[in-house]
């Protein structure tokens, strides 16, 4: 367990804009910041983040919370876990109470995995550094490719030793169960039941996750026989996907956003000179070709893509279609939004770099250096399209299958991007280039074009329905009984609570607990609600005063959400949006007292006016006239705390 002390160090410490900002490109507005949400797909950005009150809220899709919370959705954390991330993230010591055996048996199982996989990571660093083979072998052979020992440790390289059980030995006697080893597929068990290391004598190169723990290993054998397969690679595994990592993102996710552009190459070598060499933003795709997945998290870090092929590889042609699926970021997204207009402009620039026969990025930058490096891929870089193109032989022209063929393929290319005036552009080129009609061709790419926003249109109908339900939820929540000004009463209650002030007959009051005390004889009738307020009451009671950080942090998630989307009401979030429509936001602030007031006697007269029409109900069912006048004392009663209430809104509160 973590020591509340920590805890609150890290909750203190934590800047959203900065925890978020690691995972999403975030652009000033106001004084809150914006990006496009990563919990959904979108286009035009809904995601929200207020440096201001620590939160973060997407108006798309509904998710919100402080940096903790986002770490745990973004990274699928559990609270410790995500409390130790952002720890890591700032250097902030964790002090844990004393894990018992049992919580240690405990501790979920994905924890452990990462675990092991961590201690398999520092077993083989530990072997390379010091061990006699590691260093002779595993170290030496670095040092030979010409890799600093800065980003030897930087990337956690190591050495596995040449043995069946070095690592399982290993780690069993420190305690780690063999059957976590098993799950991340570091230890192998064969049909006979025997279990051995996977990785055995090799140079291993840790893959991290998008957060830095360690989930995956290579592992490159260091003998020339080409029996043995060159590369290892650790198993999918329930923390280990393949589809959404890219070697190196971790150490070069800063660097991609900074310059709004990102290397691609093919091998773990790659990145390790191109980085080493000072060109930081550098990703593998690690031999296959790039995912949905992958393409989905380049399109939130960056706008450029440059990629990086070897000048013998063989998957150049055959990977360009695939590429072309980055031309439109949101291509494979389920979402589209109704607005087209915004669609266009969001497309990568995606450029293609050979490098010349025999050199791949790590060879050429080890031998010439960074500027020549970048120098060769500012000459050499060509528009994806421009590149097809010129793989395009002659002789393959001269055979009308193989012409049909490649011009559909270059069709297929062009259609993939959603700015009309980039298709037209390279229309005419690979018209002229390929030898074709220009008319036909681009009556071919037109309906490449119309068969794919066709496939669209059907997830816009899946948007329409989900906009309709949220529609109805809304309309739902004003015509429910009490519901909004009960919800405004929590708003204030969240957003002021804490604050103090000094109005004319009520000085040095807090407005939380003025609330409380004047809502005392009113029911919530929504439970969760009720919950609030009861906890204010208990805490008050206590003699804490509840801050906004008490209910974003409530222990009932249900709170905590809550607490959230209210909190960050677009009122407060997207001045900028007023400001698009030329509206000015009344101040709430200034009109604190109004704001209070207005909620606390909003909600009493509904209730009295509820208390009204049962009084009247009363007296209509009523046979006996003694207690018809009875009841009739109290109903009038009850009109005159209603006009004094109306009478009040009347006169202070303009609302
Ligand atoms: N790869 C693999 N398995 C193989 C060969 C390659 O997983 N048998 C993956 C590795 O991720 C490798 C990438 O494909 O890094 C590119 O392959 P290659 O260019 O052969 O590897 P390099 O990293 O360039 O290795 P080196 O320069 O040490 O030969
Ligand atoms: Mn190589």
């Amino acid at each position: 367990m973590i020591k509340k002390e920590t805890i609150d160090r890290i909750l203190e410490t934590a800047r959203v804009e900065e925890v978020v900002g690691d995972f999403v490109q975030l652009k000033k507005r106001g004084s809150s910041m914006i990006g496009l949400c990563p919990f959904h797909n979108e286009k035009t950005p809904s995601f929200h983040v207020s440096p201001a009150k620590g939160i973060y809220k997407c108006f798309g899709c509904g998710k919100g919370g402080d940096s903790v919370r986002f770490i745990m959705d973004h990274e699928k954390y559990s609270y410790p876990e995500a409390l130790k991330y952002v720890a890591n993230k700032y250097n902030i010591e964790v002090e844990e109470t004393e894990v018992t055996p049992e919580f240690k048996e405990e501790q979920d199982r994905r924890e452990s995995l990462y675990i092991v996989s961590n201690y398999a990571a520092k077993f083989f660093e530990t072997q390379m550094w010091t061990s006699d083979e590691g260093k002779t072998i595993g170290l030496s052979y670095f040092k030979e490719r010409g890799f600093r020992e800065d980003i030897i440790k930087k990337f956690e390289l190591g050495y596995s030793p040449d043995d069946w059980t070095a690592l399982l030995d290993s780690a069993v006697s420190e305690g780690y169960q063999q059957s976590f080893l098993e799950d991340v597929g570091l230890v192998v068990k064969n049909d006979q039941g025997r279990v051995y290391d996977r990785f055995r004598g090799r140079v291993m190169f840790p893959i991290h996750n998008f957060t830095g723990r360690i989930i995956g290993f290579g592992g490159r054998t260091l003998k020339t026989d080409k029996a043995v397969p060159k590369y290892v690679n650790s198993p999918e595994s329930d923390i280990y996907h393949k589809s959404n990592v890219l070697y190196g993102l971790f150490q070069a996710k800063k660097a991609i956003r900074d310059l709004d552009n990102c290397y691609l190459v093919e091998g773990y070598a790659d990145v390790l000179s191109v980085y080493q060499a000072g060109v930081e933003n550098v990703v593998a795709s690690s031999g296959t070709s790039l995912t949905d997945e992958q393409i989905a998290i380049f399109s939130r870090l960056c706008k450029k893509i440059t990629v990086l092929y070897d000048g013998d590889s063989a998957g150049v042609k055959a990977a360009v279609r695939g590429l072309s699926l980055l031309y439109n970021k949101f291509l494979k997204n389920d979402l589209i939004t109704l607005d087209n207009k915004s669609v266009i402009k969001e497309s990568f620039d995606i450029r293609i770099v050979l490098f010349p026969e025999g050199n791949d990025p790590d060879s050429y930058i080890q031998k010439f250096g960074a500027s020549a490096f970048k120098d060769f891929i500012s000459k050499n870089e060509k528009e994806l399209v421009e590149f097809y193109l010129t793989t395009v032989e002659r002789k393959d022209l001269d055979d009308p299958i193989k012409k049909i063929k490649i011009s559909d393929e270059v069709a297929e290319i062009l259609s993939n991007h959603p700015d009309p005036e980039f298709r037209s552009v390279y229309i005419k080129k690979a018209a002229y280039s390929l030898n074709l009609d220009e008319r036909s061709f681009l009556n071919l790419v037109n309906s490449k074009v119309r068969g794919l926003q066709k496939r669209l249109t059907v997830n816009e109908d899946i948007v329409l329905e989900e906009q309709k339900v949220l529609e109805e939820k809304r309309l739902l929540d004003t015509i429910a009984p009490d519901e909004y000004q009960e919800k405004d009463i929590i708003r204030v209650l969240l957003t002021y609570g804490d604050q103090l002030v000094h109005w004319e007959e009520m000085t040095d009051t807090y407005i939380g607990p003025y609330i409380i005390t004047n809502l005392s004889d009113v029911t919530f009738a929504n439970p969760l609600y009720a919950r609030v307020v009861q906890y204010y009451h208990d805490e008050l009671e206590n003699g804490y005063l509840p801050k906004e950080r008490d209910f974003i942090q409530h222990p009932d998630t249900e709170i905590a959400n809550m607490a959230i989307s209210m909190i960050s009401s677009p009122y407060q979030l997207s001045e900028n949006w007023y400001n698009m429509h030329n509206i000015t936001v009344p101040n709430e602030t200034d009109k604190l007292k109004g704001t209070v007031m207005g909620a606390i006697f909003h909600l009493k007269k509904k209730k009295i006016n509820a208390m009204i029409s049962a009084k009247q109900k009363e007296i209509q069912e009523e046979k006996d006239e003694a207690n018809v006048m009875i009841l009739m004392k109290e109903y009038l009663e009850l009109k005159e705390v209603e006009k004094y209430i109306s009478n009040y809104l009347g006169a202070v509160i303009t609302k």
